[in-house]
């Protein structure tokens, strides 16, 4: 499915939809250039999974982790320079562990993640509108 966001905060309100229909163990691949909404769209699942903590990018840290009611493990991996070296990070754990993974930058890691993971690849139509596309998506459809 591909959605259209006309501002952030619509963006935001997508992903506090696809988070709150989200499950333990589920990983989502997040693809798409610099601004294209990544972080938005994870502040948004952050809300749907019932965290008040504020999200930043983990940019410099790599790995956040959020306790809500399904801890959140957000990933950001444009730094690193090798899927192995995404391994070497310890990411197994948290790949099928007991959380949510959003993984920003997920193109440079797909080899690394099984085939079970939600794509969802946003891109900048306009300077306020972002194409979301959902792909792999396990449960119903949500409205947005
Ligand atoms: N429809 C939109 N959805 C999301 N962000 C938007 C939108 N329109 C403009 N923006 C701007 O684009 C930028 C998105 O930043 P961010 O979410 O950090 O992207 P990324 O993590 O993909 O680099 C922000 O500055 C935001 O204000
Ligand atoms: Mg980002």
């Amino acid at each position: 499915m591909t959605l259209t966001s006309a501002s952030p905060e619509t963006t935001m309100e997508i992903g506090r939809r696809i988070g709150a229909c989200l499950k333990k163990g589920d990983i989502l691949a997040l693809q798409g250039t610099l601004a294209a909404g990544k972080t938005t769209l994870t502040k948004g699942i952050a809300l749907g999974l019932g965290i008040s903590e504020d999200i930043t990018s983990p940019t410099f840290t790599l790995i956040s982790e959020y306790e809500g009611k399904i801890p959140l493990y957000h990933m950001d991996v444009y730094r690193l320079d090798s899927p192995e070296s995404f391994i070497d990070l310890g990411v197994e754990e948290l790949l099928y562990g007991n959380g949510i993974c959003v993984i920003e930058w997920s193109e440079k890691v797909m080899s690394e993640l099984p085939s079970s993971a939600i794509i969802i690849k946003m891109g900048v139509v306009s300077p306020s509108e972002r194409s979301i596309t959902v792909d792999n998506w396990p449960y119903e459809e949500f409205s947005a």
